[in-house]
């Protein structure tokens, strides 16, 4: 079922969004060779607690951390580490923040230092990915143009999209209807409504989309080693077209 929600859920759903923003900016600043996942952990985790705000994360389904840190080939839930980040390394820092009750979600990965031209651009095409799908995330379309337009722009540009994890409806639970796969054909699933808000959240490989999972029972990476990237965003949508609540 997926729920709709008011102008004044919206908000509160947006006022966790700027915080979430906010502490993706700071984080921006600190990345570099040397700083630790953990490191970027405990600083997301405090700096919620400043806003008086909760990480959702932690706990979840026994998740032990208030961000995942996923790391070159890990390509979503890498545990935050105590190794330092290296230059050319690419790292996808992702959370969820919990105000009042009302949840945000949002990823951005990050170069450090100097990186490859490959990597380089997986970053670049994989944002870019991001906002041609929520171009696409307005009243009267349905999932599957959001879904397709990604898909298609990422494998135009030679990358190709994670399949095992997907967007979702998002509110005061983590994960709602509807699901929304980064990969599909257009005109298809459930028809986008004004009130609706859930993730965009494209994973793209630089090889295969096939992934393995590690002991850890969470680490998911490329099964052939070679990158991935992500970028993700909670969207609201509205009578004005979708309104991006991770964004400022
Ligand atoms: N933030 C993730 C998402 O984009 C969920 C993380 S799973 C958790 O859906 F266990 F770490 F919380
Ligand atoms: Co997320």
């Amino acid at each position: 079922m997926i729920t709709i929600k008011t102008e004044a859920d919206i908000n509160r759903m947006h006022e966790a969004g700027k915080i979430l923003a906010e502490i993706h900016r700071q984080i921006a600043t600190l990345i570099a060779p040397g700083i630790t996942t953990q490191e970027i952990d405990q600083f997301a985790e405090k700096l919620m607690k400043q806003y008086g705000a909760t990480p959702e994360q932690k706990g979840y389904r026994g998740y032990p951390y208030a961000t995942c840190a996923s790391l070159n080939d890990v390509i979503c839930h890498g545990f935050p580490k105590k190794e330092k980040l290296k230059d050319g390394d690419i790292v996808t820092i992702d959370m969820v923040v919990n105000l009042n009750g009302w949840l945000a979600d949002s990823a951005w990965s990050y170069a450090v230092g100097q990186v490859s031209e490959e990597a380089d651009r997986l970053l670049r095409v994989t944002k870019e990915s991001l906002y041609k799908g929520i171009e696409k995330a307005v009243a009267g379309n349905r999932i599957g143009d959001v879904s397709h337009a990604i898909q298609a722009y990422a494998e135009a540009e030679g990358f190709s999209v994670v399949r095992d994890f997907i967007g979702h409806g998002i509110g005061q639970e983590m994960h709602e209807d509807p699901q929304v796969p980064h990969y599909g054909p257009p005109n298809k699933g459930p028809r986008i409504k004004e009130g609706m808000v859930f993730t965009i959240e494209p994973m793209l490989n630089v090889g295969t989309y096939q992934m393995k999972i590690d002991q850890d029972g969470w680490t998911a990476r490329t099964r052939d080693g070679k990158l991935s990237a992500q970028y993700e965003h909670t969207i609201a949508i509205t009578a004005n077209g979708p309104i991006i609540l991770t964004e400022q």
